[in-house]
């Protein structure tokens, strides 16, 4: 699948995006283990969360789904889980393979996790290293998936995350419930904290610093109601197509606005956006507020390192708005996303040098030159986040861009063809390479 997006401005109006990724994920395997029934709206219908719920009905979960969005969770109790058939798919989602891996070293039984070709080459010792320690017995094939897991029982742990990472931290929390001893975790840099928020929601005693995490052994989980938030990390891309419009006004509702996660609006108003933050409220644990947009001119900064982890999966937006604003924009520290879903600075210096944008790279970082986007063809190397930064790269270049292999979009963003339609945007689909464009 491929899209091709023709210049064009943006609407006023409001839209919704869907349910954060990582809180999905969460709501799912926290309420798998927990005592009672969990129910859960606003899930994220999306295919990397999918591959979380398929694999905990494979452990005997029961899961129902009254809608798309909306999930009964029938919690088994922490050592409920079942023996599973056969190896569990993890899809294309690094967060279900990490955290699954720290859930699932406990238990009384052995499994196996698997992913797709873009998850295979993503590097797992960063979890089998801390788990481990933890007396976890987790082969690997040379730090890479699958992962076969034969459950242990674990002990206690203090451990020095040398890269920040918030799946890490999970995997070593999920594994700490099983452990005979408390788990303590140091983290160089803060990292989104659903896990500690929604276990602290599910009654677990957990001492939470800015940088250490504190939790004590033998804690079970209560059920609870979970409100999924909208994912601020989908809503980027609404809030750069909205900036870089002439003359749009859009309102964006419900998105979580977790300041673990508020580094793409912190990083867009240094640069000169105009983003009102309304009406914030708690859904559980976690903030939300009404994003405001309003076209806005940009100018290129310094982005802060200390702000890197606080946004690390809003850089292919950021990296559109660098090309957008008036100067040169430098990213430093940002090594990390060498290995997400693809090599993201490759692969957007790549993608913005295809739109005639000039990208200095360097191995942790790079600068971006602003000025205008031609049109062109930009490969997304398959990964979702690359495809939506290039759609709204289309908006505003002098000709139709054309982005290949966007079928991953639907790992976080269903729908995203169709709301970004809704505010204006020209964008159509082509179901094969070299196939008519439906709009
Ligand atoms: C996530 C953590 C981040 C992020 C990913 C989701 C999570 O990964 O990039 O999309 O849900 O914990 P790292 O922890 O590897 O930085």
């Amino acid at each position: 699948m491929n899209f091709v997006v023709e210049p064009s401005a943006l609407k006023s109006g409001t839209v919704t995006v869907p349910g954060d990724k990582s809180i999905s994920h969460r709501a799912l395997m926290l309420g798998a283990i927990a005592d009672g029934t969990t129910s859960v709206r606003g899930f994220l219908d999306g295919e990397d969360c999918l591959a979380s719920l398929a694999a905990l009905r494979a452990m005997g979960v029961n899961i129902t789904r009254p809608e798309a969005t909306e999930l009964v969770v029938e919690g088994v109790g922490k050592a409920g889980l079942k023996v599973p058939a056969g190896a569990l798919d993890m899809g294309n989602s690094g967060t279900a393979m990490r955290l699954f891996a720290g859930l699932l070293a406990g238990q009384s039984f052995s499994s196996e996790l698997t992913g797709d070709a873009s998850l295979s080459k993503r590097p797992m010792d960063r979890v089998v290293r801390p788990l481990s320690m933890m007396g976890a017995s987790i082969q690997s094939s040379e730090g890479y998936p699958p992962l076969v897991i034969d459950g242990q029982s674990l002990h206690g742990l203090v451990y020095s995350m040398p890269v920040a990472s918030a799946q890490v931290k999970s995997a070593i929390l999920l594994a700490g419930l099983y452990a005979t001893g408390e788990v303590v975790v140091h983290q160089p840099a803060i990292t989104r904290d659903h896990t500690e928020r929604m276990l602290t929601a599910m009654g677990v005693e957990l001492r939470a610093g800015e940088t250490q995490i504190i939790m004590p052994a033998g804690q079970g989980l209560k059920a609870i109601d979970i409100q999924v938030p909208a994912d601020l990390s989908s809503a980027a891309f609404v809030i750069l197509a909205a900036i870089l419009s002439p003359d749009a006004d859009v309102t964006i509702a419900n998105v979580g606005v977790n300041p673990t996660r508020t580094g793409v609006i912190e990083i867009l108003q240094s640069m000169g956006a105009d983003i009102g933050i309304q009406n914030v409220r708690l859904f559980g644990e976690e903030p939300v507020a009404d994003l405001t947009v309003r076209s806005s001119s940009l100018r290129g900064i310094d982005v802060d390192s200390a702000k890197v982890s606080l946004a690390i999966d809003e850089f292919p937006v950021l990296f559109i708005a660098a090309a957008c604003a008036r100067g040169k924009t430098s990213f430093s520290g940002i090594g990390e996303l060498r290995v997400k879903e693809s090599d993201r600075i490759a692969a957007m210096a790549e993608g913005l040098r295809a739109l005639s944008v000039a990208v200095d790279e360097t191995e942790d970082g790079a600068v971006v030159h602003g000025g205008k986007l031609y049109g062109g063809n930009v490969n997304s190397h398959g990964d979702h986040r690359i495809a939506m930064a290039f759609a709204v790269a289309g908006s505003v270049a002098e000709w139709a861009v054309r982005i290949d292999d966007t079928a991953a979009v639907d790992t976080s963003f269903p729908g995203f063809v169709e709301s970004m339609r809704s505010l204006g945007l020209s964008i159509s689909v082509e179901e094969e390479s070299g196939a008519e464009p439906t709009s």
